[in-house]
């Protein structure tokens, strides 16, 4: 129980308010208490304001749990330090100030908390620098039955000049536990999402990017802090945190020599700075964070709740199955060949067709990687008919048309870069560093910005076309823009990802109907700042089950399986049973080219689609996920999902390394529940090797005594669904 009597009574107004106890003139309480908690059903983080005017942090964790003893002047508690007044680590805020002083102080001003709705609070704590008309506003975002907060900054100025921004956190709050172990998922194009924990030593670790485009690439911008020994998945302290910005980002972990450790976590000041004019408000990217003592498990499964009802677009809705044709033909098709592809399609219950890159260009036609990026018109010799002709093909049989695009870059072979060369991210005096032969457009230039708007609405307007796949292959190495002045070159990054999210605002906005699968040559943009525009992400170029069992498995940390769109491939010539499983525990879909199908292998992957269509996708896509065995300790991989009702549940199984994992037990079930074991995807011929199949187990026994592991094989699997009648 908490001692603090301030804190209690500020937990209660909040508690009050969250729950629509207060009326109308109170939901929006402004006060200036020297204690503030942003409490969640089952986490708070607790501030006070010092006797020095500061804002400190008590604690972030268990409502009611040890809050520290602010000690007048401990800066090192200091909740959104400013760079050169004092504070002597690295600072939250730094700013040159218009006479150029490098320091700023900053103040409680006020604070004042608005009831948004019966689950989110926002509180805005406003801080005033001692001297210069210079504020930030620290907003807190509490979503209550999530135990999600989000925090970002909001930076302001009067000093009648510019002043120039060269740090600037979205978040950084400060721990004191006995140890602190560090989850990233780093990893490169076609091997993302490995995960690595390390235990933090006194100094600063920093996780970042300095790619300024398709910023992932090589680590996503989200961690697992544990707090009481290594991670554990249904046990202990741990704090998820996941940045939502797709451009240089920084997650600085600063751990001092008494065990204190500060989370700077950030657009990444390395590179970057922002001119800040007069009355201008810089809003930084939000932080996202949540805390649990019930393990990794808990931690998902707050972020994908989240996740669907705030975080990504249509989160209740169910992820439509695509055939895509990008394994199956590249950039080599005609008319002829995506028409062909639309049978079977339909034979195997996909709903949607994905066309792929190469359907544009003219002059420079898009037959390679080497040009027509930038030449957004039909290519007239691979498509006479146009994209309009493909898409009521496609919509007469039934099927949705979705179509690529990667409208940020241009190809130097293009009429796009002939015309303007001066559009494309480049340094003088230094030749073009060019990869994928490919530059991205300078989107801080406003022409640039309307053009790619242009590309977005124009093909999206296309009669017909219900889905976009928009990409992005490459990254940022010569950080120079022709539009910006001399001195300002440093804002170019931050400005162009701002206005990338305004042009996939107006996507999303202008094409409510149209289904979005955020890709980036693979998943070069896994980050909650993009995916509130999309419905869904591209994980990986690796379509290899046996690879993707771990790439699914480290994105599961983060990102719901309904956003992790995986798709049935040849990838690595595996059992087609075995690539059906993996792929059926997220975003089915599939890239194949199904004329070269033996009808045998066409009627089962057809069953597998039904069948996930019919009764598995709800359970993946909108239950909670259990995972049970890791791939990274164990011959196999085992996850369930469970109904929020916990009347169904879908295990699944994958067999990595030839073993026996002996038991496998489900979590998640009502313990009193009475389901069904019931194997399903089983090949015509093959039968369940369960030797409890079909038959009724309440649910206690399942989750305590287990099924015995099915697989013995490497790249056996099995799909369980356990469902009361
Ligand atoms: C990279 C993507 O990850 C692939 O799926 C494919 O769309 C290619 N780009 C097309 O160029």
């Amino acid at each position: 129980m908490n001692k603090h009597p301030l804190l209690r009574l500020t937990l209660c107004l909040l508690a009050a308010s969250v729950f629509g106890e207060m009326d109308g003139a109170l939901s929006s309480a402004r006060a200036n208490p020297p204690v503030i908690a942003i409490a969640t059903a089952h986490s708070a983080l607790t501030l006070a304001v010092g006797d020095d005017g500061r804002l400190y942090e008590l604690g972030y964790g268990r409502i009611g749990g040890p809050l520290a003893q602010l000690q007048a002047g401990d800066r090192h508690a200091e909740f959104y330090p400013g760079f050169g007044d004092g504070y002597f680590r690295q600072a939250a805020l730094q700013a040159t100030h218009t006479d150029g002083n490098t320091s700023t102080d900053l103040r409680f001003a006020r604070q004042e908390t608005d009831v948004i709705d019966t689950n989110i609070t926002l509180t805005r704590i406003e801080l005033k620098d001692s001297y210069y008309p210079f504020t930030v506003t620290l907003c807190f975002k509490s979503f209550h039955d999530q135990d999600v907060i989000e925090q970002w900054a909001e930076i302001s100025q009067d000093e009648g000049g510019l002043v120039t921004l060269h740090g600037f956190a979205s978040s950084a709050p400060v721990f004191d536990a006995p140890s602190y172990w560090l989850t990233q998922f780093y990893g490169d194009w076609a091997r993302e999402a490995n995960m690595v924990e390390e235990q933090l030593r006194p100094g600063t670790k920093i996780l970042d990017s300095d790619l300024g485009v398709r910023a992932s690439r090589y680590r996503f911008p989200s961690f697992i802090l544990s707090l009481d020994g290594p991670a554990r998945e249904n046990a202990g302290d741990v704090l998820g945190g996941s940045l939502e910005w797709s451009g240089s980002y920084q997650l600085a972990f600063d751990m001092d020599s008494d065990n204190h450790l500060r989370a700077l976590c950030g657009i990444n000041p390395y590179g970057e700075a922002v001119h800040l004019k007069p009355r201008e408000i810089f809003k930084t990217p939000g932080m996202l964070w949540t805390w649990t003592d019930q393990g990794t498990g808990q931690m998902t499964r707050n972020f994908d709740d989240w996740a669907r009802r705030y975080g990504i677009r249509d989160g209740a809705k169910a992820r439509p199955v695509l055939l895509n044709n990008w394994e199956a033909t590249g950039f080599n098709f005609n008319d002829e060949t995506i028409v062909s592809l639309f049978d079977g399609a339909r034979e195997i219950h996909a709903d949607t067709f994905l066309l792929d890159d190469g359907w544009f260009g003219n002059a420079h036609p898009r037959n390679d990687d080497h040009a027509g990026l930038g030449d957004w018109q039909v290519n007239r010799r691979k498509l006479p008919h146009g994209l309009s002709y493909l898409a009521s093909q496609a919509n007469r049989r039934g099927l949705n048309f979705g179509i690529w695009i990667e409208p940020e870059m241009v190809n130097p072979q293009s009429d796009l870069f002939e015309k303007h060369p001066e559009w494309a991210i480049q340094q003088p005096h230094r030749s073009l560093d060019l990869s994928r032969n490919q530059l991205d457009l300078d989107l801080s230039r406003p022409a640039v910005d309307k053009f790619v708007w242009h590309v977005v609405d124009d093909t999206l307007g296309t009669p017909g076309v219900g889905f976009v796949k928009w990409d992005a292959n490459r990254f940022v190495t010569q950080p120079g823009s022709t539009y910006l002045p001399a001195d300002q070159q440093f804002d170019l990054l931050i400005d162009y990802n701002f206005a990338l999210y305004r042009v996939m605002a107006q996507m999303a906005e202008k094409f409510p109907d149209t289904w979005a699968m955020l890709c980036s040559g693979g998943g070069g943009r896994a980050d909650y700042g993009a995916l509130k525009y999309f419905d869904e992400l591209w994980p990986s170029d690796n379509t290899d089950p046996l690879r993707r069992v771990f790439i699914q498995w480290g994105y599961s940390y983060f990102f719901p399986a309904e956003t992790l769109c995986a798709h049935i491939t040849h990838s690595g010539n595996r059992p087609l049973k075995f690539t059906e499983d993996v792929a059926m525990s997220a975003a089915l879909g599939v890239d194949m080219d199904l004329r070269k199908l033996k009808p045998g292998k066409l009627q089962q992957l057809a069953s597998a689609i039904a069948l996930y269509k019919d009764q598995i996708r709800d359970i993946v896509e909108q239950g909670d996920l259990y995972r049970l065995l890791s791939p990274y300790d164990n011959p196999c991989a085992a996850l369930n999902y469970v109904t929020p009702d916990r009347s169904r549940a879908v295990l699944f199984v994958y067999q990595i390394k030839d073993g026996d994992d002996g038991l496998i037990k489900p979590q998640g079930l009502d313990p009193q529940g009475q389901y069904r074991v019931h194997e399903v995807n089983l090949p015509a011929g093959t039968q369940s090797r369960l030797s409890n199949d079909g038959q009724i187990v309440d649910g206690r026994t399942l989750m305590q005594q287990g099924l015995p592991a099915p697989c013995k094989k490497t790249c056996d699997s099995a799909v369980i669904e356990l469902f009361e009648e």
